[in-house]
């Protein structure tokens, strides 16, 4: 196990497969920048499965438990399930999951469950098709996103609902979604919109906070209770509604910043490394690896820049102010969330 300077541990790998999208969520990917000319990697430039799982191992070796993969889209990858037989047969890998949009899953889900996937976290920001498809940037409206979770649970995967909220743009939905998914009986979290990338326009006022979405539902769906974190790092605060099992959780990233705890490094399509969500700079792996590099002196090289990490990002955001001091940020969609 290694330490960062901060005694944080390295614990969980987020590996993005593809910086591509089928969406082009306003937030993240907006429309008006990423068309029909946009560079997006090629594939020479992104990391093979070889070299994925390759990392992967070498990661495991250091500590890490938890692998997530993301994209953009990572549904987009050709062969996923593929790279999924690699990742859940490394030893010390414990856990891994998948982030999606999820209308790609009715195709997938049963391939990816027979590659080992357990579980699945499905992005949905609205009920209302209107609204949704405004968010998404492409007019896709709600039923395909349903039908994927849907797919996921049919193929027993344990599917997660994220929300990202955003102050007059969709939390008149924290209620029709809390409700929806106490009764479909999938968690749903709830995440306060983020300063990520540098095309989403942030502000703190588009920020509902972890304590209003809390009165919100307890105000008119039912009432919650705290729920004690499951392991060291968690992201999400959990609440249950009181006297059942059915739980929510908050990402309250910006009203209280869970970095103190934070165990997570991420891998980009195009295979560097990054200590943050928020990061400026990455170390480009790929090239090591590509270089011929073996695998000690690789992992040494990882230990070293855990070892010197000191990210804080969340914790250190000030209204106008922030650790990446107004230097480009890496985009989500290379790194996923
Ligand atoms: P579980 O393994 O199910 O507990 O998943 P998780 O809590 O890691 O959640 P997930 O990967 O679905 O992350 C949900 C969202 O939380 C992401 O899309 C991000 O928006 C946000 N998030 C995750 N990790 C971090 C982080 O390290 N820092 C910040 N600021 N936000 C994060
Ligand atoms: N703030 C919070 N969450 C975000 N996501 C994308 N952009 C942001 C942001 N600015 C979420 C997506 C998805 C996950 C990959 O990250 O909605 O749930
Ligand atoms: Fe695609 Fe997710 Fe970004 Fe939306 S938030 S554009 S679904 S990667
Ligand atoms: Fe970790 Fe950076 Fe997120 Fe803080 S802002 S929790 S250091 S990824």
């Amino acid at each position: 196990m290694i330490n960062d300077l901060l005694q944080r541990p390295l614990k969980d790998l987020r590996i993005s497969v593809t910086d591509r999208c089928n969406f082009r969520c306003v937030y993240c990917m907006p429309k008006e920048i990423f068309g029909p000319d946009y560079p997006f990697l090629s594939k020479q430039e992104l990391l093979n499965f070889q070299e994925i799982a390759r990392l992967a191992q070498i990661f495991a070796a250091l500590g890490v438990t938890k692998i997530r993969l993301t994209g953009g889209e990572p549904l987009l990858r050709p062969n996923l399930p593929l790279l999924l037989d690699k990742l859940t047969s490394i030893e010390g890998i414990q856990d891994v999951a998948l982030t999606t949009n999820g209308v790609l899953l009715p195709k997938y889900a049963a391939d990816l469950k027979a590659a080992g996937l357990r579980r699945v976290s499905v992005s949905l920001d609205s009920l209302s098709d209107e609204r949704f498809g405004y968010i998404n940037g492409r007019g896709i409206g709600v039923e395909p996103v349903l039908k994927g979770i849907e797919a996921a649970a049919r193929a027993g995967l344990k599917v997660k609902i994220n929300m990202v909220v955003q102050k007059g743009v969709n939390d008149q939905d924290i209620v029709p979604m809390a409700k929806y998914f106490k009764d479909a009986g999938h968690t749903i979290r709830f995440i306060e919109y983020m300063d990520v990338g540098n095309s989403n326009g942030w502000n703190l006022d588009k920020v509902v906070t972890k304590q209003e979405i809390i009165d919100r539902i307890g105000r008119h769906v039912m009432p919650l209770e705290a729920v004690p974190g499951q392991y060291f790092g968690e992201v999400a605060s959990r609440y249950r509604y009181k006297g059942t099992e059915q739980e929510v959780g908050i990402i309250s990233a910006v009203s209280d910043a869970f970095c103190g705890t934070c165990t997570r490094a991420r891998i980009s399509a195009n295979g560097s490394l990054y200590t943050c969500l928020f990061a400026t700079e990455g170390t480009d792996l790929r090239g090591l690896l590509r270089s011929g590099m073996p695998d000690d002196v690789l992992a040494g090289r990882i230990a070293h820049i855990w070892n010197n990490r000191d990210n804080q990002y969340s914790a250190k955001r000030g209204r106008d102010t922030n650790e990446a001091g107004g230097k480009q940020k890496i985009e989500m969609f290379y790194i996923g969330g």
